[in-house]
């Protein structure tokens, strides 16, 4: 039980979890959420192809979570993060999101950013308690902008979204 590199032949699995954690979203009535495109394995290839792609493996060396990095205006920009239901809650997502961070720290990045659901318990409210902070509208960087106005675009904002930030520069 580990995180690795996402490899070629894991992608397929890395669609279902996404689809399974996406049903996690159903319980509060964002079915909207649940039946968005899951992605496929030509999307996720050139992150794994980039080594911006990590899973975190059971021990039989199969993914159960994972997450896929962005360069959007200089920062590490945590394009998804999910966790198989099964595995919710074991610090998973969190091991991910510092891997993402070493990552980042590595490459002399200043900060990992993210767009999420402000009022989901396990979207801004955990990511808050793992340090990131609400970016205020005047502070969102115009590839952040881009990205919120697609997310508008697909139905995503029929619930609070917003961008997030985790400077990683040490005070
Ligand atoms: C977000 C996600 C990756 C977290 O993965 P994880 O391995 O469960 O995360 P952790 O174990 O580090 O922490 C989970 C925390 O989220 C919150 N949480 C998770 N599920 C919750 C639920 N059903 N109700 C309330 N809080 C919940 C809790 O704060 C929990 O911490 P706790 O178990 O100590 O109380 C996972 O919930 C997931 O895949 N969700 C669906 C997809 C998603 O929302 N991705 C992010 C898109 S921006």
């Amino acid at each position: 039980m580990s995180i690795r590199a996402a490899r070629a032949d894991d992608l397929a699995s890395l669609v279902e979890i996404e689809r399974a954690a996406g049903e996690t979203f159903r319980s509060l009535g964002m079915d909207l959420v649940a039946d968005d495109d899951p992605g496929s394995v030509e999307e996720l290839t050139p992150y794994a192809d980039g080594g911006r792609a990590f899973v975190w493996v059971d021990a039989r060396d199969r993914p159960v979570g994972y997450l896929i990095l962005d360069l959007v205006d200089g920062a590490a920009h945590v394009e998804q993060v999910s966790v198989h239901p099964a595995h919710a809650r074991q610090g998973i997502g969190r091991a991910l999101l510092e891997r993402a961070a070493s990552w980042a720290g590595a490459r002399g990045l200043p900060a990992l950013t993210l767009t999420t659901y402000v009022d989901v318990p396990w979207n801004g409210p955990y990511y808050e308690r793992l340090g990131f902070r609400y970016l205020a509208p005047d502070e969102e960087t115009p590839g952040l902008r881009a990205l919120r106005d697609h997310e508008r675009a697909a139905g995503l904002d029929a619930w609070p979204r917003a961008c997030m930030r985790r400077s990683l520069r040490r005070r």
